[in-house]
């Protein structure tokens, strides 16, 4: 069984250049079942969760190469067919749900297992089916199975109750060959959105809006296959900034645009942190003393809650209270356990998180229960006293392509074992 060991207490200096988003990568990846062509994705992270979309690509017979050295993965999609993708492969990650706007508008119909994915809440699907039922389309829900057919898709006015990241981008793939218009209202605004509308209008798709909160779509008979890099990864970007603070490090990250990550360079220098940024990087630079701070997460431009658990882990180190409230999922609080394990002070009551700073945490062994979890636990054992040793790292593995590497590389101490 592989795990981290970590030897706290290092102090981090230097830079790490931060990869491709993994919430791009994933409907991008999804979106060329729409094209019947050969898409390239340049600087492609190799994370466990790409390999997981790769091969439910390959289920619908996709022809898909992934050169590692060069993270060039190469999509052939001219010859899918239309299946039902295997269970299994479709249980391991939540996002697989996202080939059903793209299987809906190439075949006219899906057939596909409920999702599974981070166990951080029920996570139900009802705003993307309410999206593909406005376009026409026939949608029967059962015994974890969901199935959807519609002759041809047809434009129309969605309206979603909740800002839904995957239920905008479902929606958005779906009717990008529907005939008519589609407007998607209080359609979710992550940049990763913007993403994937400027990769499927590169593809030849009529969109305008993504990144709002209405988005609108011409459908077009036809897209190609085309050559794409998608945006830079906020939540990985937003956990080394995290790194630099616990440790009270000063560390620069390259391939950051510090536009679409205001929200946490806000926070963090409300907590007294220096940070500098240039046109495609930033530096982070934290004190000793640091002041604590009350944080809620928000969709987009809000706080994001994929980076509430690392937050949580550098304000248990900081003298004073603070509160995080978790708006966004119900069940977003199992590092909390974890992490009090590690002498951390924290009460849950709620949807809130009460912490009070500690001198210093201690090193132990936790678990990892999903993948930001376990990237918060990562962080505490960076500053804890002695060693603090991880279990069931695949969480983190998901969605840090070899975080110890980049890690070591500004000095930490960190490892991966196998026992
Ligand atoms: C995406 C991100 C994930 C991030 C989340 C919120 C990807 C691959 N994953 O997940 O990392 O944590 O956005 O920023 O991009 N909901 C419904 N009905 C639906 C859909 C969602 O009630 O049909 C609820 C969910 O239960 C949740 C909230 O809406 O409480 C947000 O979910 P959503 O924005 O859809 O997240 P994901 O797309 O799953």
């Amino acid at each position: 069984m592989k795990k981290y060991f970590i030897n706290g207490g290092k102090k981090l200096q230097g830079s790490i250049k931060v990869n491709s988003a993994k919430n791009s990568v994933l409907p991008i990846i999804a979106a060329c079942i729409l094209n019947k062509d050969i898409t390239v994705i340049k600087n492609a992270p190799m994370l466990d969760d790409v390999i997981v979309i790769c091969d439910v690509l390959r289920s619908l017979g996709a022809d898909i190469s992934v050169d590692r050295e060069q993270k060039v993965i190469k999509i052939d999609t001219r010859e899918l067919f239309q299946c039902e993708p295997p269970s299994e492969m479709i249980r391991k990650m939540r996002a697989s749900f996202l080939i059903m706007g793209p299987m809906i508008a190439r075949f006219g119909g899906f057939k596909i297992s409920l999702p599974g994915g981070c166990n951080i809440g029920t996570r139900p699907i009802d705003l993307h089916l309410k999206g593909f039922k406005a376009l026409g389309a026939e949608v029967n829900p059962q015994f974890g199975v969901v199935e959807a057919r519609a002759e041809k898709l047809k434009g129309n006015r969605v309206y979603l109750d909740f800002p839904s990241v995957g239920a905008t981008e479902n929606i958005m793939m779906a009717a990008v060959l529907a005939d008519g218009e589609t407007v998607i209202e209080n359609a979710a605004e992550e940049p990763e959105i913007e993403d994937l509308a400027n990769f499927l209008r590169t593809m030849g798709a009529k969109i305008i809006g993504a990144g709002t909160g209405t988005i609108v779509i011409e459908g077009v008979k036809k897209l190609k296959g085309v050559e794409y890099t998608p945006m830079f990864d906020r939540i990985e970007a937003g956990t080394f900034m995290v790194a630099a603070a616990i440790t009270r490090s000063k560390i620069k990250l390259e391939n950051v645009n510090e536009k679409h990550i205001k929200s946490m360079t806000a926070k963090l220098a409300e907590m007294g942190i220096g940070i500098t940024s240039g046109e495609d990087y930033i530096i982070v630079e934290a004190s000793e003393e640091l002041k604590p701070i009350d944080i809620k997460t928000m969709p987009y431009p809000g706080f994001p809650t994929d980076m509430q658990a690392q937050i949580m882990a550098l304000l248990t180190t900081v003298t004073g209270t603070s509160i995080i409230t978790e708006t966004i999922f119900e069940n977003r609080f199992m590092h909390v356990n974890e992490l009090t394990r590690m002498g951390a002070n924290i009460k849950i009551d709620g949807r809130n998180a009460i912490i009070e700073g500690i001198e210093s945490l201690s090193g132990c062994e936790v678990k990892a229960t999903d993948l930001r979890a376990g990237a918060a636990l990562i962080l505490a054992g960076l500053v804890a006293e002695g060693s603090t040793t991880i279990v069931d790292i695949y969480h983190i593995q998901r969605g840090y392509e070899e975080i110890e590497k980049k890690l070591q590389g500004v000095g930490a101490d960190i490892n991966i074992i196998d026992v």
